[in-house]
C-alpha cells in the first residue's frame, strides 16, 4: 500500500534532456527518493535523498511516495498492545508469506494476513506456521490465512526457478546465500552428489551455472516431483538427476567430486556414506545443528566416520550459516577427503 505525501526536500536541478540519465544514474546509487519529478523551465528537479555531488542542488515541496510498513496499515484496526506483538519479519518463497502468529493475535490471523497482502506487492497468498520443521521429511504444517487457496509457487533465486509446494516439501529461502556460496566453488565438469536434496536448491543452482552431473537424493517423492518441474522450467547447463530414495542406500560409492550434505538435525549419521562417495580429494558440504560456538566438537564424529570409511578428512573451512534454534546454530563445515 502507497501513501503519498507532500513534504520539501533536495533534488538536483539538471536540463530536461538529461533527466532520464541522471535519474537511472541517482537510483542505481541508491540516491533516488520514490516522488515525482517536477518540471520548472528547461530544467527538472529530481528528489534525493542527500546532496549529490556535481549537481547544483535545490529545495522543493515534492509528492513523495513511501509503502507502508505492516504495523501502520494495522494501527486502528488493532489496539495499540497487539500492534506491538505483530512480527516485522516473514518469510517470502514465490508469491506466498509465510508468517509466524503469536497465540495473544489467534483471533486477528486472518486480518493480519489480510493487511500483508496489502502491503507487500507481489503476494498473492499467505500462509501461518503452525510449528516448526517435523520428521523425516522435515515438513511443517501451515494454516491459510489470506489470498489464493494454494501452497505451491514458483520462486527465484541467483536467476533460477524453482517449484516449491511448501505443504510437501522443505525450502527455506533463507539458505540462498549458502546455495551461492557452493555454487561458485563447483568447477565445470564435476560429479556432484545432494544427498538430501529437497526441492533441489543446491542442484538447480549448479546446473544452472556448471557443465555439472548432480545427483539429487530425495527421501521425499514430492521432492522429486518438484525438482522434475524445476528442470524443464530452467535452461541448464549442467544437468540434474533427481533421485528418489533413502541416501544411505542409493547414494554411489567413489564416484563424486563433492557431497552436499544439508540434514541439520540428521547429517552425522550419515558422514560415512558420503565419504565412501567421493573420490580422492572430493570435498563434503556437511551440515550440522551444533550449540552455539560449539562446531568445532563436531570434529569427533567427523574424525570417527572417517576412520570407519577408511579415509583422511581435512577441515577447509567452518561457517555458521545460521540460528538453528535458541542456544542451538546450523553450521557448514567443508572437508576435503583423501582415499
Ligand atoms: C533440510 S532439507 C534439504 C534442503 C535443501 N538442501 C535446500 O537447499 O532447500 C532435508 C531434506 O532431506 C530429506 N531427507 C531426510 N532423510 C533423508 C534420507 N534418509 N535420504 C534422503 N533424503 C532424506 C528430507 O526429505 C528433506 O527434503
Amino acid at each position: 500500500m502507497i501513501q503519498e505525501t507532500e513534504e520539501e526536500v533536495l533534488c538536483v536541478r539538471v536540463p530536461l534532456r538529461e533527466t532520464e540519465r541522471v535519474r537511472r544514474k541517482l537510483a542505481a546509487e541508491g540516491l533516488l527518493l520514490p516522488g515525482r519529478i517536477l518540471r520548472e523551465g528547461g530544467h527538472a528537479l529530481i528528489p534525493v535523498r542527500e546532496r549529490v555531488e556535481g549537481y547544483p542542488t535545490v529545495k522543493a515541496r515534492v509528492k513523495l511516495r513511501r509503502r507502508l510498513t505492516l504495523k501502520e496499515v494495522l494501527r486502528g484496526r488493532l489496539t495499540d498492545e497487539e500492534l506491538e506483538q505483530v512480527k516485522r519479519s516473514f518469510d517470502i518463497v514465490g508469491d506466498i508469506a509465510v508468517v509466524q502468529i503469536p497465540p495473544e493475535l489467534e483471533h486477528r490471523r486472518h486480518e493480519i494476513g489480510r493487511a500483508l497482502l496489502e502491503v507487500q506487492p507481489g503476494i498473492r497468498v499467505v500462509l501461518r506456521k503452525l510449528g516448526g520443521v517435523e520428521g523425516e521429511l522435515r515438513l511443517r504444517k501451515l494454516e491459510h490465512l489470506a489470498g489464493e487457496r494454494r501452497t505451491w509457487t514458483v520462486h527465484r533465486e541467483h536467476g533460477v526457478e524453482l517449484w516449491v509446494d511448501l505443504a510437501k516439501v522443505y525450502f527455506s529461502p533463507r539458505l540462498a546465500y549458502e546455495r551461492h556460496r557452493v555454487m561458485q566453488q563447483v568447477a565445470h565438469g564435476e560429479e556432484v552428489v545432494d544427498m538430501f536434496a529437497g526441492a533441489g536448491g543446491f542442484a538447480l543452482l549448479i546446473a544452472k551455472y556448471r557443465r555439472a552431473r548432480v545427483l539429487a537424493i530425495d527421501l521425499n517423492e514430492s521432492a522429486v516431483e518438484c525438482m522434475r518441474r524445476s528442470i524443464s522450467m530452467n535452461r541448464l547447463l549442467g544437468e540434474v538427476v533427481p533421485v528418489h530414495g533413502d541416501a544411505r542406500e542409493v547414494t554411489p560409492e567413489g564416484v563424486a567430486d563433492r557431497v552436499i550434505m544439508n540434514l541439520p538435525m540428521g547429517s552425522d549419521a550419515f558422514l560415512e556414506t558420503a565419504f565412501r562417495a567421493v573420490r580422492s580429494r572430493g570435498v563434503v558440504h556437511y551440515y550440522t545443528a551444533a550449540p552455539e560456538g560449539g562446531a568445532g566438537e563436531k570434529m569427533r564424529v567427523v574424525e570417527e566416520a572417517a576412520e570407519s570409511a577408511g579415509v583422511e578428512v581435512e577441515p577447509l573451512g567452518v561457517r555458521r550459516v545460521r540460528t538453528y534454534s535458541p542456544g542451538t546454530a546450523h553450521y557448514v563445515m567443508d572437508l576435503l577427503v583423501r582415499a
